[in-house]
């Protein structure tokens, strides 16, 4: 995928320094933005795919399909369920429980991932592949970052590891031992 990093619109002095930093890390072009010039013209300019936006909110991915911030999503209410006591399909699919070891190989906005790591707690293991490097990135920045309401799913967030790959070539890169 192409993509670039680029500063927000009125987020603060230190977008762009956000914005380089994160260009650096991420081995893509930083984009000089030019006055006020829109994000869409900026990725037609460059021909990319999506740009990479440093906002006072963190990382954005813009693109044609729209615009996207990080957000736990479903896994939010999906606590508040469990904080009550109540069932979750996937937790008793996967048989989960405290020091269990998970790995999801489509992390996508790590719904799944931050419930699992709730449910297994500091004693277990989450680890989530994502292969779209930007979408990595936003999640990535997103666990590490959000401040929600439920103390647990902060924490639970804050535990997951993330890892920037094709789910085939990471698998083959683990032991069988592990697999088994
Ligand atoms: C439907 S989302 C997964 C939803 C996620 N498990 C959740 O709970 O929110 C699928 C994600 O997996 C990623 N993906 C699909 N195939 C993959 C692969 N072979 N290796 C790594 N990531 C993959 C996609 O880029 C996408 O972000």
């Amino acid at each position: 995928m192409n993509f670039a990093t680029v500063r927000g619109l009125n987020g603060g002095s230190d977008l762009p320094t956000k914005a380089k930093k994160w260009a650096e890390l991420l081995g893509v072009p930083y984009i000089e933005r030019d006055g006020n010039s829109s994000l869409q013209f900026i990725m037609q300019s460059y021909n990319l795919d999506c740009l990479i936006v440093a906002t006072k909110n963190g990382p954005q991915i813009f693109s044609e399909e729209g615009k996207l911030f990080y957000h736990p999503g479903m896994a939010v209410l999906r606590l508040q369920k469990l904080l009550r006591g109540e069932r979750d399909n996937f937790v008793e699919a996967c048989e989960l429980q405290a020091g269990s070891r998970i790995l999801d190989a489509t992390l996508g906005f790590a719904s799944d991932a931050a419930i699992a790591s709730y449910v297994v707690g500091p004693e277990g293991c989450v680890q989530g592949l994502e292969a779209s490097k930007p979408l990595w990135f936003l999640v990535k920045e997103g666990l590490h970052n959000y401040v929600g309401e439920e103390t647990e799913l902060n924490e639970a967030l804050r535990r997951i590891e993330t890892v920037c790959t094709e789910a085939k070539v990471y698998l083959k890169t683990l032991e069988t031992t592990v697999l088994m």
